[in-house]
């Protein structure tokens, strides 16, 4: 049976935004998104990533732009840190939620942070401790969950080990990436059931990329089996600056319209999620990744 209400985590200004290529995007670009995202209704927004600049240049503002917006009431902005410098730098800018993220492949855990799975727990026990110390919640994110850039298919086994050993260090959630949209329903049926063996469904979540468009129906195929809380990116933007030809994630858009129908709540206004991915798209120079952008959202 599908959910009442799901939660929507808004991943635009930080998975939408990271691997934008050229030129920064202004601050204030990156200020205006994140606002008008919580204007229309958006609760839950990845806002910045305090990761090493060298490694992604494009987040390189991330204090500016935690300090920069003007904070709605009942907003949850959060930020990806990958190690206590992140965490400390977060702290400083005022985050009030934090992620750590982890791989369910080697490969991949190297080519990202540039350390085994191993060397990735052991370094974010610390953050977990430090941020909880400092009343911040911390989310937790496994890539590559339902196949890898550079090992292939990946075994749902492996994934719940990784979910189960973030949820056991104190991750309030665990976000399961289809980093490179390589997923089709069944096999993200599989994989849910299979982690949900080691961590309770109401603490995961679906966080897929559209590479091959399968997106909304490994969404569908995943709230059947009791997910409940979708990360997705107005106007569909991103990519994984680790993970070549990975596409941007399912469009909060996309997402919206098929909950609309499904007759499930998430208390979010899609016009204006169009129109925000309208603006943004055009910022960028480039197409609406989203299909319900494109059929209403462009003259
Ligand atoms: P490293 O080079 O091994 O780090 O990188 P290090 O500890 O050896 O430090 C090297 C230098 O980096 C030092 O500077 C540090 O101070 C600095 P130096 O002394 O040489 O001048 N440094 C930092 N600077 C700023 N902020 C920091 C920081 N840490 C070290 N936090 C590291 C390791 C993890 C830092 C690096 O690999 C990194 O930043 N990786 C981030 C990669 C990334 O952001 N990937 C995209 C996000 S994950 C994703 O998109 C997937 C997800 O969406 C889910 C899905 O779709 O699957 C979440
Ligand atoms: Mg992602």
């Amino acid at each position: 049976t599908l959910p009442q209400r799901v939660r929507l985590f808004e991943m635009a200004p930080r998975d939408g935004l990271q691997n934008e290529p050229g030129a920064m995007v202004p601050t204030a670009t990156k200020i205006e998104l994140i606002e008008r995202l919580a204007s229309a209704g958006i609760r839950h927004i990845e806002a910045a990533s305090f990761v090493s600049p060298r490694w992604v240049p494009q987040m390189g503002d991330a204090g500016d732009v935690m300090r920069g917006i003007t904070r709605m009431p009942g907003v949850v902005y959060s930020a990806l840190t990958p190690n206590l410098k992140g965490l400390e730098n977060a702290l400083e800018a005022g985050v009030e939620e934090v992620a750590v993220f982890g791989a369910a492949s080697e490969a991949f855990s190297q080519k990202n942070i540039n350390c085994s799975i191993t060397e990735s727990l052991t370094r974010f026990a610390p953050v977990l401790e430090r941020a909880q110390g400092a009343g911040v919640r911390v989310r937790g994110y496994v890539s590559c969950v339902l196949g890898c850039p550079y090992e292939g298919a990946i075994e749902p086994a492996r994934v719940a080990t990784v979910a189960r050993a973030l949820l056991d260090m104190g991750c309030y959630e665990i976000s399961l990436g289809d980093t490179i949209g390589v997923g089709t329903p069944l096999a993200a049926k599989r994989m849910i059931n299979t982690v949900s063996q080691e961590v309770p469904i109401e603490r995961l979540a679906a966080h897929f990329h559209d590479t091959y468009g399968m997106a909304i129906a490994n969404l569908y195929a995943v709230m059947e089996e009791g997910i409940s809380v979708i990360d997705a990116a107005t106007g569909g933007l991103g990519g994984c600056p680790y993970a070549k030809g990975a596409s941007g994630n399912v469009a909060t858009e996309d997402v919206l319209y098929l909950l609309e129908g499904l007759g499930i709540d998430t208390g979010i206004d899609l016009q204006a999620v169009i129109e925000t991915g309208v603006w943004i798209t055009r910022a960028l120079g480039r197409r609406p990744g989203s299909k319900v952008a494109l059929a209403r959202g462009t003259r």
